[in-house]
């Protein structure tokens, strides 16, 4: 992943779970760049999702990265399931693992790509010594756990915040935001420097699927200029 163009990443979590196949091929076809795979574990969020064999049977028709969202305590003992599985990328919780620099190299050294997730509540400053290790920044807009929230307007300053302190520990890593994102967020986000869109209720929480992919891309990248 690297910086300076938009890219879309379609939230499986608020896909028809009895017809995820179709939900993957018709985001591919619309263009998708990334298809974003929520996992829940009922303890570090109030919600259950998937695991490693729905993930493997999605790898069978993905055609673009699978970005793993680990929304899980004790990542590190299931990242390898998910590598195996067929994950281009895994997101880790800065708030779910105690050593946090030994996780993110141990994602990396499973040939993926590694990313941290902080919560709304998570100060930035969680950053400062892991931010030139990561290969990209999951800025959560919502508290995880559910689709279909409100995004937070705080994240805004946020992103720029993130954005400023990856610049100046010498990181280009793309800072991905996950929640409330729309036609209305997206433009704002992407103008705070965001460039991975995270979107769920979006785009299956409505009638054309397709199109919404398209509308999410249009409104961010006109804000951008790209
Ligand atoms: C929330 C998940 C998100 C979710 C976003 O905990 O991490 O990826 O799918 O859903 P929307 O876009 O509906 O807010
Ligand atoms: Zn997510």
């Amino acid at each position: 992943m690297t910086a300076g163009t938009i890219r879309i990443a379609p939230s499986l979590l608020s896909a028809d779970f009895a017809a995820l196949g179709d939900a993957v091929r018709m985001a591919q076809d619309a263009g998708a760049d990334l298809i974003h795979f929520d996992v829940m574990d009922g303890h570090f969020v109030p919600n259950i999702t998937m695991g490693p064999p729905v993930l493997k049977s999605i790898a069978r028709i993905a055609r673009v990265p699978l970005d793993v969202h680990l929304m899980i305590e004790n990542p590190d003992r299931y990242a390898e399931a998910f590598v195996d599985a067929g994950a281009a990328s895994i997101a880790v919780h800065a708030e779910a693992v105690v050593h946090l620099h030994r996780t993110i190299h141990y994602v990396k050294s499973l040939g993926v790509k590694a990313g941290v997730a902080l919560n709304p509540a998570t100060p930035v400053s969680a950053l400062q010594d892991i931010a030139a290790d990561v290969d990209y920044v999951l800025v959560m807009t919502v508290n995880p756990g559910f689709g279909g929230q409100t995004f937070i307007p705080r994240s805004e300053s946020k992103v720029r915040a993130v954005r400023a302190l990856l610049t100046a520990e010498g990181s280009r890593a793309p800072i991905a935001v996950d929640g409330g994102i729309d036609t209305h967020t997206a433009p704002r986000i992407a103008a705070a420097g965001a460039e991975i869109l995270i979107a769920g209720n979006a785009v299956f929480g409505t009638s054309d699927p397709a199109r919404a992919i398209h509308e999410l891309r249009a409104a961010a990248g006109a804000a951008v200029g790209s």
